[in-house]
Formats: C-alpha cells, structure tokens, sequence
C-alpha cells in the first residue's frame, strides 16, 4: 500500500533546513498542546458582601478545597464585595457564562422567575437555624434547587448567614416607630410586603449603594444579618439597631448549567465534594461571625443596640403576620404548607 505521507517524508529528507524547521514546529505544538492541557479551569465566584462574613469566607473556604481537591485543575477566583458585578448583574452574567459561580441571597430569586425562594423571607416562619435546616437540607430545599434547572442554573447548596435586625435613625420599638420610614429592601416582593405591613416605605436598592443611601438619608432605615451591616460599616450611619430577628437571610450557592455539565466527570465529582465541605464549614460559622460582628458592632459605641421585650417582638410578629396570607398566590400555597410542616410554624398561633 502506498504510504500517503511519502512526498511530505522525501521532501522534508532532501531539505535538512526545512526538516530542522519541521521538527521545531512540532515540538512548540506538542508543547503548547501539552501547556493548554495543564491550563487549570477557571472558576469566577462574584459576590456582593465582605470578605469577613460568613458567605465571603465560605467562598474563600470552597477556593481552597477546590484547588486542593483538583490538585490544581481548578482554580477559583473569588469577587468580593460587588467588584465584579452588583446584585442584578450577577445574575444575567451567570446566565450568559461571564462568570461561573454566585451565592445569591435567596430574596434575589424573584426577578429571575423563581417566586418560590421568597418563602424564605416570610416574616418570622424559622424560629432558628435548626427549623431553617430542616428545609435547606431536606427535600424541600432539593425541590427548589431543582427548579432553577429551567433557568440555565444548577443549585449546589445553601449557606447561611443568620437573622435580620431593623435599623434607622430614630429608636424602633413598635411596629409603629417605622411608619412612613423609606426602608431599603432586597428585591423580593414578600419583603415588600412585609415593610409595608408595618407602614414602612419599602426601597428596592442593591445592596453596594446602600452605606451610601443611609449615609445621605436616601433611606432611613434597613433590614439586614449583623454580619452585613457591620461589614459595610452601616452601623455607622445608623443610630439605632433593634435586634428583631424578624426574618431569615441566606443563600442559594448556583453554577451556570452548561459550565457544569461540560467539566470533566472527575473534575465535576472533586468540586461537589469541596462544595460539601464549604457548605458545612459555612454553615456552622455562621452564627460565629454574626455573633462576633453583634459584639464589634457594641463595643464600636456608634449605634445603640436594642433587645426588645418578648412583648415587644410579638407586636412585629402581630403586624407581620397577613404577609404570609398575602403571598400565597405568588410563592405558592404548597410551598408555604411545605415548609409549615418541616418546621412545625403553626400561622394559627399568630
Ligand atoms: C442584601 O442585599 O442585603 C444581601 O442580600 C447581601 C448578601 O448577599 O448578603
């Protein structure tokens, strides 16, 4: 049989200098073949709060295990603090592939058609991290992964961050102290709700504008974890913190779909296990560091942080109560029923 290479052989034999050529051309492909394939995977992980909290060094945590775990096949570079997208760009930017990987607040999942994550933000419907867990990690919280599916979006977890606490410039004890304030909120419309149901003027706004709208009195007042409000420094501009602990923030840790589905199987596998170990590391540190953050925001002597009395944060509890009526129709009756029975909330009880 002809050997179909034989003039390309004989040519390059009777040309030395175009062999020597040769051969260093394909040495440099071979090279740079062999450089792409050590190339490691980039994953951008874009966030919106410090560093020092608990979502902000749960991702630091998962860059560590991931690289570990790949042996350096992966690398993940970690965005904090709104650097590389804000809150509603983070999201169209996982869609389009810009970047890789987000941890959402769970208040964030409305825009993107997802209604159902705003049972998350019912007023008062976990008394704890523990009645919180039973839906995260049960199969609830994999029903509501499952449905970011459709959206081009794998869910890979949930991280905590803790409960939020209601700040302005004026005292808040009563419900009533909050009238007419302009709050600013996350984009959920359960978190609409629950502002108004109290008279407050609820703001939708980003969460890297809002030191400053504080500071100018664009708004009067927030809701947040201790750990965000402390790590933005809000509690500077803030002269009074009332510890409600009236709703619940935490996030839902997603990856673009076709990203994930097109890493290598090996690859795939080690970066689940690192996300298993990132999401115990941050959910048990959780609490820590908005503990630590309560004390700092204390000893800083800025803002005056207020208890209120059991019969204080009943009035709230009282008030906010018809939001979860209200908002049947839009995160679904099901759901809400759902996550009444793992935690065993009774809305009779209100
Ligand atoms: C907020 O906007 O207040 C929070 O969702 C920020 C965050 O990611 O914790």
């Amino acid at each position: 049989m002809e050997d179909a290479n034989l003039p390309m052989r004989q040519y390059l034999e009777e040309n030395p200098m175009k062999r020597r050529l040769f051969t260093v051309g394909l040495a440099a492909a071979v090279f740079s073949l062999t450089a792409m394939a050590q190339q490691p995977i980039v994953i951008k992980f874009s966030h919106v709060v410090a560093r020092d909290t608990p979502k902000g060094l749960g991702a630091e945590y998962f860059a560590k295990k991931a690289e570990e775990m790949t042996k350096g096949k992966v690398k993940v570079e970690v965005y904090a603090n709104s650097t590389l997208y804000k809150d509603k760009e983070e999201m169209e930017a996982l869609q389009l592939g810009a970047v890789q990987m987000l941890a959402p607040s769970l208040a964030k999942f409305g825009p993107l058609g997802v209604k159902e994550f705003e049972v998350f933000d019912l007023p008062f419907i976990f008394d704890d991290y523990n009645d919180l867990h039973k839906v995260t990690q049960g199969p609830v919280g994999k029903m509501l992964l499952d449905k970011l599916e459709a959206k081009g979006i794998r869910g890979l977890g949930f991280w905590d961050n803790g409960f939020k606490s209601l700040s302005a410039n004026t005292p808040i004890k009563t419900p009533a102290d909050l009238k007419g304030k302009k709050l600013r909120i996350q984009s959920s419309k359960v978190l609409d709700e629950q502002m108004r149901s109290i008279g407050a003027l609820p703001q939708v706004m980003a969460f890297s504008e809002v030191y400053q709208a504080l500071q100018t009195g664009v708004v009067d007042g927030t809701e947040n974890p201790i750990s965000n409000l402390y790590t933005q420094k809000m509690h500077e501009v803030q002269k009074y913190l009332t510890l409600t602990e009236h709703g619940y923030l935490g996030y839902a840790v997603i990856v673009n779909k076709k990203f994930w589905d097109g890493l290598p199987a090996d690859v795939r596998g080690q970066l689940e296990a690192a996300m298993k170990d990132a999401t115990a590391h941050a959910n048990k540190t959780a609490k820590e560091q908005n503990d630590k953050d309560l004390d700092a925001v204390k000893k800083s002597g800025k803002t005056q942080v207020y208890e209120p009395t059991k019969d204080e944060r009943m009035a709230f509890k009282k008030a906010m109560a018809p939001v979860h009526q209200k908002m049947e129709s839009r995160i679904g009756k099901d759901i809400i029923q759902e996550v009444y029975k793992e935690t065993g909330f009774d809305p009779a009880k209100l």
